[in-house]
């Protein structure tokens, strides 16, 4: 029999302590250390069967057939975008995200919508009723999706083994568990334990694998940093609730690039594929209103416009407030220092807040020029010229910097109808503006930026 033992591990890194820590030496967090039971006396390789794929020989380079690798279409344009091109046939993914965002339903519908093509999706959350409920709210014609409602990993993996699916969902794997480890449920050496399982599972039998995963309020998922050194890929689902707007992202992709990011709305019916973003975000009722910027932003390798709100008033308190939501409040509060010491604007005495419309977080500096735009016009109470754009990242010394797929932007900018759109200037001179019907103007400084933009508006 296995001796019984206590161990504390951190659920931020993994690292283990023979006693509880405060500090987690490893990864500098606090108060991550959790109590688990494990079976002492075998090792890793034993107990978890080894990460050993299967037994290989090595082969030379030039042995090595080189073919494009397979991928599954998952008749799901953003969904196949954002894995670089579809499923990787045994792959393991893995769907994270804050509870509630929708990647039940994200998986579920991208099952559905396999046709003739045999899925799985088995579930430790919800029942085969519960999850009936849902998928007839979705579209789809699933004719092959096969359901279960089950806990045990080695269950699970049965069945996998009769029915032979193409794809298999596992949602989610916090509420998996394998009989092989002591360790309750939920917990790291759980998760670690199913995920290695699976991923083994996954390349033996060739069968991809999408597992689903919580995250916590620190935006990491819970637990395992070491899930995603297991994972083939990790997408992200993310989005504000009160939103409809939900963006999938890969965080890691063995498979394809990490830049890429899918858009998806919350409906009724599920989640509808977002494949032109700026049209939905751009409200149509902006001109004439103050503290409106439009920003030329790219996400991953995706250009869209993005509307930029800014709100400047009297502070009613001795501290004026600085709030800004889709956008890092710390870069916020540099460019409002910028403002002051370069352009002269008193803003101690004002409260700031910022807002991406449409409920978006926006990581692209490129907005910049468009944030203190906006701030601008809030404080000036003047609306900006509402068919020019804004594409600049805002320096120190209020200089405005070179930003990435400059071209995309602009065209995507004209697509749209827009007049004029202000650039770096650094970047006017290597560019053939000619090409564009869109005006392009390239500015130097944030105050050149301001000028342009106020006369027009005027
Ligand atoms: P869910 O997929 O259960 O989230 P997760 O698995 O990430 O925890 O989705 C949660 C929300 O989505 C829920 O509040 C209801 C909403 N929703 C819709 O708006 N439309 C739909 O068609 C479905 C199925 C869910
Ligand atoms: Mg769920």
């Amino acid at each position: 029999m296995a001796k019984l033992s206590i161990q504390y591990v951190c659920s931020s890194c993994g690292a283990k302590a023979p006693q509880m820590l405060g500090r987690c030496p490893v990864c500098g967090e606090w108060g991550t250390y959790v109590e688990e039971v494990v079976e002492s006396g075998k090792s890793r390789v034993e107990s978890g069967k080894g990460r050993g794929i299967s037994s290989t020989q090595p082969k030379r380079l030039q042995e090595v057939m080189a073919t494009e690798e397979m991928r599954l279409d998952m008749h799901n344009g953003e969904f196949n975008r954002v894995l670089g091109g579809g499923l990787v046939p045994g792959s393991l993914v893995l769907l994270g995200g804050e509870p509630g965002i929708g990647k039940s339903t994200l998986a579920l519908q991208v099952l559905m919508q396999q046709g003739e093509r045999k899925t799985f999706y088995a579930s430790g959350e919800e029942s085969v009723r519960q999850i009936k409920l849902r998928a007839e709210r979705l579209a789809g014609d699933a004719e092959n999706l096969y359901l279960s409602s089950e806990t045990s990993l080695e269950r699970i993996l049965d069945q996998v083994k009769e029915l032979e699916p193409e794809i298999v969902v596992i949602d989610s794997i916090q509420t998996i568990a394998t009989g092989d480890v002591e360790a309750s449920i939920g917990s790291l050496t759980q998760v670690r334990e199913c995920a290695t399982r699976i991923l083994e599972f996954a390349k033996t039998r060739n069968i991809p694998f999408i597992i689903i995963g919580h995250i916590n309020k620190e935006g990491s998922l819970a637990g395992p940093k070491v899930l995603e050194h297991i994972v083939d890929t990790v997408l992200q689902f993310e989005g504000d609730q009160q939103y409809m707007y939900r963006i999938l992202r890969a965080q890691k992709n063995r498979f394809g690039s990490t830049s890429e990011i899918g858009i998806y709305e919350m409906q009724q019916n599920g989640l509808r594929e977002v494949s032109n973003p700026s049209e939905l975000l751009l409200s149509t009722a902006r001109e004439g209103l103050s503290g409106i910027a439009i920003a030329a932003a790219v996400e991953g390798v995706r250009p869209f416009l993005i509307e930029v709100q800014a709100l400047v008033s009297t502070a009613a308190y001795g501290t004026p407030q600085r709030s800004s939501t889709g956008f890092d409040g710390r870069r916020l509060n540099m460019l409002l220092a910028v403002l002051e010491k370069r352009i002269g604007f008193k803003l101690l005495q004002k409260d700031v807040f910022l807002n991406i419309a449409g409920g978006l977080r926006v990581q692209d500096p490129s907005i910049d020029l468009a944030v203190l735009a906006a701030v601008l016009s809030s404080n000036m109470d003047v609306p900006l010229d509402a068919g020019t754009c804004l594409c600049g990242e805002v320096g120190l010394a209020g200089e405005i910097r070179s930003v990435n797929r400059l071209e995309q932007r602009i065209a995507e900018a004209e697509k749209l109808g827009f007049r004029r759109i202000l650039i770096p200037a650094e970047q006017v001179e290597r560019l053939d503006t000619k090409r564009y019907k869109i005006e392009v103007v390239g500015v130097k400084k944030v105050t050149d930026a301001f000028r342009l933009l106020i006369k027009a508006g005027n």
